[in-house]
């Protein structure tokens, strides 16, 4: 199969066209004929080096953890999934070496769901990670509930663009950080309020918006933001972050709960998602399309941090 792919760790220059054999299914596990690819932060980061004490690994790695495309091959155990069947699916397995910048992809079943139908393959391949982050992060380890209040940071990202939705489907009001020219988009999804963070500090809006301070922040950026950010949580409220677990010691002082969430593969909530899609409560984020061989520009984007909505790889021409 065509894939991109790196033979060491390093810069963008190792991201290189290889042809490697088809993964081939295990007994539990479909294969995907990748129609499209997702481009999440970490695949640069797994390029660099940064997850390799995480991880075990194994060279060439494949990189990309979204997929969406159409199934190819089944594990003998399989039942619930046939050839030709369009899916989509988060492909984060034990060890790190066969994702989704690939031509085909095989994984666990339990992790697979059918696409949204009323969604294009570019539009399905950037939801998986992203929307189950935002689903473990704010429903799962938050609870979060109507009538409560949510700061989101990175509103226009790849998380943002999910979160947000999520957040607001539960009835939350939502406030959200952006650069301006992002504050249209933030709100076609559902922010009630949009911060712009490069001209003020999200502290002081959240207290002008919110004396009281809001329920819950995910925090997508970490460091100095983390930090900042239990002085707009309410005691009794909840920080969770997707960068950096926080110091129990600190939330504790500002008697707020912490939170980390590190993704995990997960169908049955993926299905939930689908739903949501189809239902109409959760649109797809804006996408810029690429071909497979430009995964190298793509990743560049990724890296620069100012990624709106997601970027998507066609692979299948
Ligand atoms: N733990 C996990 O399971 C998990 C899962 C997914 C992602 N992550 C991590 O979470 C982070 C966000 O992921 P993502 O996919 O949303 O990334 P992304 O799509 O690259 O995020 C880009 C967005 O970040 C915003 N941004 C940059 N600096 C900011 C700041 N100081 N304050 C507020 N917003 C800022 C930009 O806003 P403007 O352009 O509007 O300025 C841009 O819209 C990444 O580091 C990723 O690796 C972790």
């Amino acid at each position: 199969m065509d894939a991109m792919a790196i033979q060491a760790f390093g810069g963008v220059e190792q991201l290189k066209p290889m042809h490697l054999p088809n993964p081939q299914p295990h007994d539990d596990e479909v294969q995907i004929e990748v129609h499209c690819a997702g481009v999440n932060p970490v695949d640069w980061k797994i390029r660099e080096g940064y997850l390799k004490d995480a991880f075990p690994y194994e060279f060439p790695i494949v990189p990309g953890w979204d997929a969406a495309g159409t199934v190819s091959a089944l594990g003998q155990n399989v039942k619930d999934f046939k050839i030709g069947d369009r899916v989509f699916a988060y492909c984060r397995k034990p060890k790190i070496q066969w994702g989704t910048y690939a031509q085909y992809v095989t994984m666990d079943a339990a992790a697979v769901a059918p696409m949204p139908k009323n969604f294009k393959f570019a539009q399905a391949a950037a939801i998986p990670l992203t929307g189950l982050t935002s689903w473990q992060a704010l429903y799962e380890t938050a609870h979060l509930k109507t009538g409560q209040h949510v700061l989101i940071h990175g509103g226009a990202g790849g998380i943002g663009s999910l979160a947000i939705q999520l957040a607001r489907h539960v009835g939350a009001t939502v406030y959200t950080t952006a650069s301006e020219h992002n504050h249209g988009y933030v709100e076609h999804l559902g922010a009630h309020h949009a911060i712009d963070y490069t001209v003020e500090s999200f502290v002081e809006a959240i207290k002008r918006l919110r004396p009281e301070g809001v329920d819950a922040v995910l925090d997508t950026i970490g460091g100095k933001v983390q930090l900042l950010s239990y002085e707009v949580i309410k005691p009794g409220g909840v920080l969770v972050s997707i960068i950096d677990p926080p110091e129990a010691e600190v939330a504790a002082r500002f008697k707020v709960r912490p939170g980390y969430v590190f993704v995990s593969p997960n169908g049955a909530q993926l299905r939930n998602i689908a739903g949501l899609i189809e239902a109409g409560a959760v649109k797809a984020p804006k996408l810029k399309e690429l071909p497979l061989k430009e995964a190298a520009a793509a990743q560049e984007q990724s890296r620069g941090r100012h990624v709106t909505g997601k970027i998507v790889l066609r692979v299948k021409k």
